[in-house]
């Protein structure tokens, strides 16, 4: 896991901290880091999506999710190591706990995750870990696996067969599958993603949106969980004309291939920090 050269550099640079200043204090383990670099040019996207906002989107707004999400750890420093995926999903999940401790906690995060429970992920740094893994998965995701240059990819041609015959079997076809994605996008109040997810226990795919930068791993109230394998981020543009230009750049092969790991169960392998195995094969 990428942590793990982290841990390596983290433990070289402890062992010279402590050689030139004999000082014990190590440096904090794991911070994670934005993607120093896009797999494509990104002035091939208009005009769905112009070269400045593609830039801003990722190399700002995505990055200040990743400083957010460091600050996050350093104040509760028990969460370093774990993955993006596992923060996520822990954002949600819930521990054994006193009643009075759950009232507490849910008072402090201002949600009951579960009754009578208590969030794994401490109270002190939830509300911080929700939006920060959340803004920063979802775009690993956006922009590393769903997003290919206008017109490159073709649904017909590079989206797998399973994932054709899935969609086919919710929705029918591609455009009755746009038409409900695109209904769902425009319906989003305020900011926040559309998703189109694989549900475990459906075994079929689903179209979901989330506030803010919620997702479907998180699992919160009134969301139920689902792996996403394609999101659309309300943020960039509210109109029509935004939502339906997005099926020209959308990364079929990559978002077959987190379908493929939605559907085998393997999702948490899913590397959204990493571009996906198509760019990587090309570049
Ligand atoms: C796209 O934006 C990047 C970053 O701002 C810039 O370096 C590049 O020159 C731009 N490309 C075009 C064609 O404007
Ligand atoms: C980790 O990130 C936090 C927040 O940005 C920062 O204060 C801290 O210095 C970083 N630690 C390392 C080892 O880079
Ligand atoms: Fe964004």
């Amino acid at each position: 896991m990428r942590c793990d050269r982290s841990l390596a550099v983290a433990g070289l640079l402890a062992v010279l901290a402590l050689a030139a200043a004999g000082s014990a204090e190590a440096a904090a383990c794991c911070n994670f880091t934005l993607p120093a670099s896009l797999p494509y040019p990104t002035d091939k996207f208009e005009p769905s999506i112009d070269n400045m906002t593609m830039n801003l989107h990722f190399f700002k707004h995505a990055n200040a999710f990743v400083t957010n999400l460091n600050t996050a750890l350093a104040t509760c420093p028990e969460l370093f190591g774990r993955s993006l995926y596992t923060l996520n999903t822990q954002v949600g999940n819930t521990r054994a706990c006193s009643p009075l401790e759950a009232t507490i906690t849910s008072r402090l995060i201002g949600l009951v995750i579960r009754a009578g429970r208590c969030p794994i992920i401490p109270p002190k740094c939830w509300l911080q870990v929700r939006n920060a893994a959340g803004g920063f998965w979802n775009h690993g995701l956006f922009f590393l696996h769903n997003l290919a240059p206008f017109g490159s990819q073709k649904y017909e041609r590079d989206a797998s067969p399973a994932l054709k015959q899935a969609i086919w079997q919710v929705w029918g076809s591609e455009a009755k599958f746009r038409e409900a994605f695109s209904a769902a996008a425009a319906g989003v109040f305020g900011s926040g993603w559309t998703w189109l997810s694989y549900d475990p226990r459906t075994k079929k795919l689903k179209i979901q949106t989330t506030p803010n930068q919620d997702n479907p791993l998180q699992a919160l109230p009134g969301t139920q969980q689902g792996f996403p394998i394609l999101g659309l981020d309300k943020y960039y543009n509210v109109r029509a004309s935004y939502i339906a230009a997005f099926y020209d750049v959308i990364n079929w092969k990559g978002v077959s291939a987190a379908f493929a790991k939605a559907k085998a169960g393997t999702f948490s392998s899913l590397d959204v920090l990493k571009p996906a195995a198509n760019w990587q094969a090309s570049g």
